[in-house]
């Protein structure tokens, strides 16, 4: 990595002292990268100390002469106008954050947790003392996203973000199509590749890409988008099957991260999603993130990358850090240049979050229903009284022994509440063994 001349101190001294929280996978490539000889004698970043819970660790390329157990000796230490906080988890990563702001130091964090769940208390505290708050890597590890909406898209009025956001899930899935695997067989693979934790509910269960989309939608609309508020739905419910019968009617399946800001309010949602096979989104496999964003001047805009790993996220947090210098220098060492940072809109004043019983899409609805004369009347009855109307049936698999066969329906546009009605009353049918599942279709003619 070479650093920007801009950057350098005109006397050639640092500008920026960096006090690190964390050195795991993304902290450790962030000392790596400062302390990096080939980055020139005379960049402008110094790092003076590294919080770590076990000092005796081996850590390759970070001197153990830095590091602490004491937060304090990195937060307290006045060489330090940067907290760089890579630890993750809500707390203490949360209190340290404020704490180093209180102190008058900029933040930057690559903690999705703590922004979402903490957001309007940290931006907050950022404006309050007139420091930076930048999580650039919070989102899509390498794709510089939220710079994008911050700064080169500010002018536009964000209509939609439409996102992959979260690589483990979207590798079991992309194995799952490929190799036709049960969602078991590709969630071990993906944890014997490092691509998923051991405990992978996180990511599974689609909390991470939440937290995600959280931060999104409050920096492109200004909403309060508090976890609490979003619709969350993981892949643990998708088989191979519903990728085989997806493909067959001409879609994929994605966790989509769909944040929409409407005449009603902002409507956001995590879900498994069916996704046209011909649009870029169905082309976006294995680890890989994309993010589309829509704005009113500029319309679709497409951002493709390395969503984590070291390397990336240790891209987008050092453009954070290096921002933050630039602006220092800039105002001839002031280092309270840089005001706000990523923290931007004032929610208090924006839109408010609607829930989603007025969402109109289509449906993918997998039933396994008895193989036999009039179960498709009764069916179609339910999807009838509930105001929905059914664009296509097809039969799948028979299970001749158990006398059942997979049913795939294809509606039209419907509101979720009422198929969401039509869902439990279906479950309840005579005729259905089961309701195996519901997936929503992603139409691309509305972006
Ligand atoms: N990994 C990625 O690809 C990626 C991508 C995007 C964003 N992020 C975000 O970046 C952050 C860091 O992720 P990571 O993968 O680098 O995590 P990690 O490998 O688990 O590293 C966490 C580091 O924080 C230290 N730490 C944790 N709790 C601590 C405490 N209470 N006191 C002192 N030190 C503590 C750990 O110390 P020890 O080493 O002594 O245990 C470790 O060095 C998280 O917010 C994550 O969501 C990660």
């Amino acid at each position: 990595m070479s650093i920007d001349q801009d950057t350098l101190a005109r006397d050639g001294s640092s500008v920026a002292g960096v006090g690190l929280l964390g050195a795991g996978v993304v902290g450790s490539q962030v000392a790596r990268v400062i302390l990096d000889p080939d980055n020139g004698p005379e960049h402008n970043v110094d790092l003076n100390g590294i919080l770590v819970r076990d000092i005796n660790r081996a850590r390759e390329g970070v001197p153990s002469e830095l590091l602490t157990t004491d937060p304090e000796q990195v937060l307290s230490d006045d060489r330090n106008n940067i907290i760089v906080e890579v630890m993750g988890g809500e707390e203490p990563a949360r209190s340290y954050m404020a704490a180093a702001m209180q102190a008058g130091k900029h933040v930057v964090t690559a903690n999705k947790e703590a922004l979402a769940k903490h957001g309007d208390e940290l931006v907050g505290l950022a404006v309050d003392n007139g420091v930076t708050l930048s999580y650039e890597a919070s989102v899509g590890g390498g794709i510089p996203v939220l710079a994008v909406i911050q700064d080169s898209l500010s002018a536009n009025r964000i209509e939609s973000i439409r996102a992959i956001i979260n690589g483990t899930t979207n590798y079991i899935l992309s194995s799952m199509e490929e190799g036709g695997s049960s969602f078991g067989d590709a969630l071990a693979e993906a944890q014997e590749l490092g691509y998923a934790e051991a405990d992978p509910t996180a990511d599974v269960d689609a909390h991470d890409a939440m937290y995600k989309l959280s931060i999104l939608a409050r920096l492109a609309f200004g909403a309060s988008a508090h976890p609490d508020a979003i619709y969350r739905e993981g892949i643990r419910n998708i088989e191979a099957k519903d990728l085989r019968y997806a493909g067959a009617l001409g879609f994929t399946i994605k966790l989509l991260a769909i944040a929409r800001n409407g005449a009603a309010g902002v409507r956001c949602r995590v879900h498994p999603a069916l996704v046209p096979a011909d649009v870029p989104m169905a082309k976006v496999n294995g680890v890989l993130n994309a993010v589309e964003l829509n704005g009113d001047l500029l319309g679709p805009l497409w951002l493709q990358g390395r969503g984590a790993g070291a390397g990336p996220t240790a891209s987008a947090v050092m453009g954070d850090v290096l921002r933050i210098a630039k602006g220092m220098l800039a105002n001839d060492g002031n280092d309270k240049s840089a005001i706000g940072g990523l923290g931007g809109k004032n929610t208090a004043n924006g839109p408010s979050i609607v829930d989603m019983d007025d969402l109109q899409v289509r449906y993918y609805v997998r039933l396994a229903a008895i193989d036999r004369f009039g179960v498709l009347a009764k069916i179609a009855n339910v999807f009838g009284e509930a105001h929905i109307s059914i664009a296509s049936v097809l039969q799948f698999d028979a299970d001749d022994e158990r006398g059942l066969a997979d049913l795939v329906i294809m509606t039209h546009p419907a509101r979720e509440a009422n198929m969401q009605e039509a869902a439990a009353r279906l479950r309840q049918l005579d005729v259905v063994a089961s309701l195996e599942n519901l997936i929503r279709v992603e139409d691309y003619d509305t972006v």
